[in-house]
């Protein structure tokens, strides 16, 4: 169960909610998260009172948390159907709109490949995609705004891990990223538990030189950052000058 890798739930929420309120100095916060999946940490941030906005390239995996948030909140929110390198192509984001953008829960590594494909690790092509997913995230963002970003740890290798969290349905999200000690990528996939597959794809090996220099190319200040409740990532806050 996805809890199991939070014990202490309602704490992450809170301290993400802290790092926003502190990062944005007293602006009225507009948050993107940019991959909600099915809506954990960044539905509880929304049930807060924080003004959200929810986009993923598989909005299917939300159905059901974007449903109940609606409910409880009596709001009429959608999940935007986007993937970050295409946010410059399609009018589907606002430019220069959000001043937070969340892309968490080791979700950025599946810009490296695209689930649903046969992808073979190429690392420059790869490369190529997460500048691409970063300046796409860059371009929806108010200058001074902030982009916080989770991936595994550099030192866990093999990084290994299968998850999956009830949602409010009873329907189970879950993913998996498998490095083996002789492969130079991670097996990574992603679906829903009760559908007949998983989208399988693979990813390079990301590192936190290869984000740097990503982020760095894209104009991005880049920042690394401690959560006290954040165990399981590395988090990145990179801040658009
Ligand atoms: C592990 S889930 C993360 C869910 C949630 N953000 C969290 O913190 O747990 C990864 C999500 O990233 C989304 N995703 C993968 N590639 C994407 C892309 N290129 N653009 C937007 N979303 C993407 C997937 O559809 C999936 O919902």
């Amino acid at each position: 169960m996805y809890t199991e890798l939070y014990p202490d739930y309602a704490s992450i929420v809170d301290e993400i909610k802290g790092v926003i309120i502190s990062s944005l100095e007293g602006a009225k916060p507009k948050i993107l998260d940019s991959c909600c999946g099915s809506g954990f940490i960044s539905k509880d941030l929304a049930l807060a009172g924080l003004n959200m906005d929810f986009a993923d390239k598989n909005p299917a995996f939300g159905a059901s948390f974007i449903a109940d948030l609606n409910a409880q909140l009596g709001t009429n929110k959608k999940i935007i159907k986007a993937s970050w390198d295409q946010y410059s192509k399609e009018p589907l984001l606002p430019e220069n709109h959000y001043n937070f953008v969340m892309c968490r829960g080791n979700s950025f590594i599946y810009a490296s490949g695209d689930i649903n494909s046969d992808f073979y690790p190429d690392s420059v092509g790869a490369r190529q995609r997460y500048v691409a997913s970063l300046r796409g995230m860059y371009g929806v963002m108010q200058s001074g705004g902030f982009l916080y970003l989770d991936k595994y740890k550099d030192e866990e290798e093999p990084f290994e891990c299968t998850v999956g969290y009830e949602l409010s349905s009873g329907k189970d999200i879950v993913w998996y990223c498998h490095r083996k000690p002789d492969l130079q990528y991670r097996e990574a996939s992603i679906g829903l538990a009760d559908d007949p597959g998983v989208y399988m794809h693979y990813c390079d090996d990301l590192d936190e030189a290869l984000l740097q220099s990503c982020a760095q190319k894209v104009g991005f200040q880049f920042r690394k950052i401690t959560l006290k409740h954040e165990k399981n990532f590395a988090v990145y806050l990179l801040q658009k000058p």
